[in-house]
């Protein structure tokens, strides 16, 4: 038996910030953020929107495209690090709005690796247990509300979005997921981090002006490290499942930070014309980047039956990892 992707969903809220808002909040420019990150322009949930709310839509479009009822579901992973509420999780809210009452429903946070994570853990169920047939997986971040508006070294990388897909078991041998890597090291937890609210340091009315709630990040040093993360990763897949640079049709890498994704690419000898990028129009939006790029390219056309997708994401944790798909 494999394991196919039956359909893509994804959503963005209307709300357009663009890189002039952003200058009237902090000391930046336009070019600044063009040159450094790649990023125009990025989408922001209205205040009455929680990240359900995003997630909702993109898992409606998502069960459209597969054509199936929510009814058919038997799992629903939610990747996330900004859930609606503390408990229960946002994959149950989700569940509710869906009107499913069978699935299994968890969230599941590995910072901007989510997607992949939760893609690995859905195809893995399915493989290993006969009763799990249809599984949705859903990457939703509304990491506006977890932005310090006034810090101008985070401030202008993030947006809101989630994506979805719809994972299902077929008869035939051929699977879609042909390899995949896993990785993360928590002796990095500090280098990108949203300390406060939590059981540690719990929340006050005080914590909320002070930043600490929100995301911080040695950007240069994510930088660095997340080049190389993620090319030794997608080298890891390829290895594995003897596929060379001249086999991937797409590279479809999260979408953090434009000079990244050109180096992993130039790492690994893939041309810029197979590296789907859309960070100027959305930002950094975590574990939605990739659920995001998949659903435009597949109902753009992009990305064809039986072509070869290689998508790699690096974040907080840290966390890092690769799957090869052959659609
Ligand atoms: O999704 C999880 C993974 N996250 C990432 O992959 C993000 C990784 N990091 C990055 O993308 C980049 O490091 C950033 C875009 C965050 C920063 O770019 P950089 O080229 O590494 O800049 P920098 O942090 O080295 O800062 C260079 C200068 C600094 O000024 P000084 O110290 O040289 O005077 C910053 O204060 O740019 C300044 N700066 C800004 N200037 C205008 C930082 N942010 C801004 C800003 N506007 N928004």
């Amino acid at each position: 038996m494999g394991v196919k992707i039956i359909g893509t969903g994804s959503y963005v809220p209307e709300k357009v910030m663009t890189n002039a808002d952003l200058m009237k909040l902090v000391d930046t420019s336009d070019e600044w953020i063009i040159t450094r990150t790649g990023i125009n322009e990025r989408r922001i949930a209205s205040e009455e929107q929680a990240t359900s709310d995003l997630a909702y839509p993109a898992a409606v479009r998502a069960l459209e495209a597969a054509n199936i009822n929510a009814e058919e579901l038997d799992g629903i992973i939610m990747a996330t690090v900004t859930p609606d509420q503390p408990l229960p999780s946002t994959a149950c809210l989700l569940q509710k709005r869906l009107k499913n009452t069978k699935a299994f429903c968890f969230d599941l946070q590995a910072a901007c690796t989510g997607m992949l994570y939760a893609v690995e853990v859905a195809h893995s169920m399915i493989q290993s247990n006969k009763k799990y047939n249809k599984i949705l997986v859903v990457a939703a971040e509304k990491l506006s509300y977890i932005t310090d508006w006034s810090d101008r070294n985070t401030c202008v990388l993030f947006g809101d979005g989630a994506g979805a897909l719809v994972l299902e078991r077929t008869e035939s041998e051929d699977d879609s997921i042909l390899a995949t890597s896993l990785h993360a090291d928590g002796s990095f937890a500090d280098i990108l981090k949203v300390e406060a609210g939590g059981s540690r340091i719990p929340m006050t009315a005080e914590l909320i002006g002070s930043g600490r709630n929100c995301i911080k990040m040695d950007g240069r040093e994510v930088f660095k490290l997340a080049i190389s993360a993620m090319e030794d990763s997608c080298r890891e897949v390829m290895n594995e499942n003897g596929v060379t640079s001249s086999d991937i049709d797409w590279l479809v890498p999260h979408q953090a930070n434009l000079r990244i994704m050109n180096m992993v690419a130039q790492r690994l000898k893939i041309d810029s014309e197979r590296v789907y990028v859309n960070v100027n129009r959305y930002g950094n939006t975590s574990a939605a980047t990739i659920g995001i790029c998949l659903d435009e390219m597949i109902r753009g056309g992009m990305i064809q039956r039986g072509q070869i997708v290689l998508m790699t994401a690096f974040g907080g944790g840290l966390t890092w990892g690769s799957i090869l798909l052959r659609y």
